[in-house]
């Protein structure tokens, strides 16, 4: 199923796969089984990719475009989204430090250098990555409408950007969504008022890390995720779900209309999510989840 971002925003698929870990952040994946991914992805309707420059130190934009380069799906078919604004220095870049950069001539170089990578002539939306406190909204809003008026990017974001931060920026040029963490683990979104402006704004939010992550299912000796996992999954086991049902059936349930980005390279696991997001529950259940993920009733 594909949904609208916002209004002046892209057509996404309600499920978005998050490509963090397809290369050299995880999985490792090779060619052929980048394209045997993106094909499932597709068949599965799961049409729209998340990417960011840096993932893989700089080198997944590049292996996933190598792969989809040979593919015969049409670009219309699928959605690209990616990041840009984090200078890490790594191998393939020789930054000295950790920073941020948001000016004109870096997101403009760092908008090309993706398409490049991705063999693709567009972007259906380019989100910066972090908000850094040295941006100038000014100077983002005129490279973005440039890169809209070339045809390199189509829609524009955010991500991890504050309530203020994103005020800011929106009312110089139109933000399609905010990509935050979201989680039964990380729940502050649903308090801190960002999920509230995406409403007030009618935008979607992407969720980042929406099952918790990886931490969710490892081994952990840390007490309070371990007491965390369990109240969860007790709660999962009364209503016949398991652990990452439970979690997208918790986002699923918020009136934000939450978009996850999975980071799963298990197709199996893809399907099982699809599967949960028509599972429909009621206010108290969503309570009940609530409750195990807070530790504590409401007041
Ligand atoms: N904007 C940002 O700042 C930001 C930050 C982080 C991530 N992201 C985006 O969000 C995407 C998702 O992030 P994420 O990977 O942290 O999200 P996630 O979907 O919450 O977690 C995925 C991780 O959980 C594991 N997993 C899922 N279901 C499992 C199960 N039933 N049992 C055991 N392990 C399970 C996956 O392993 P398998 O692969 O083995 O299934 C994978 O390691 C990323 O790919 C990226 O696109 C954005």
């Amino acid at each position: 199923m594909k949904v609208k971002l916002a209004e002046v925003g892209p057509e996404i698929s309600a499920i978005v796969a998050g490509v963090m870990t397809w290369g050299d952040w995880g999985a490792k994946m090779n060619t052929s089984q980048i394209q045997n991914q993106i094909d499932k992805c597709v068949s599965l309707g799961v049409t729209t990719f998340d990417h960011a420059d840096i993932y893989g130190g700089y080198t997944t934009e590049r292996d996933w475009g190598a792969a989809w380069r040979d593919m015969s799906i049409s670009r219309e078919e699928i959605q690209i989204v990616t990041k840009c604004g984090i200078k890490y220095p790594c191998t393939e870049r020789d930054y000295n430090l950790k920073s941020y950069q948001t000016t004109d001539a870096y997101i403009t170089w760092s908008v090309e250098t993706s398409l490049k990578k991705l063999h693709v002539d567009y972007l259906d939306l380019l989100l910066i990555h972090r908000p850094s406190p040295l941006m100038n909204p000014e100077v983002i809003a005129h490279c973005i409408e440039k890169l809209k008026s070339s045809g390199k990017v189509k829609h524009f974001g955010v991500s991890n950007f504050t309530t203020s931060q994103f005020e800011m920026l929106n009312s110089y040029t139109p933000l399609a969504t905010n990509q935050i963490e979201i989680s039964v683990l990380e729940r502050s979104a649903m308090l801190n008022g960002q999920l509230d402006q995406c409403i007030q704004h009618k935008i979607k939010p992407m969720a980042w890390s929406p099952l918790g992550g990886a931490k969710m299912f490892q081994k952990s000796k840390e007490y309070d995720l371990v007491t965390l996992r369990s109240r969860l999954q007790d709660v999962a086991k009364k209503y016949g779900w398991e652990l990452d049902e439970l979690a997208l059936i918790f986002l699923n349930h918020h009136p934000a209309n939450i978009i996850p980005v999975l980071g799963t390279t298990k197709i199996e696991r893809l399907e099982k999510a699809i599967a949960s997001s028509n599972v429909q529950i009621s206010d108290e259940q969503w309570f009940d989840i609530w409750t195990a993920a807070t530790g504590e009733q409401v007041p």
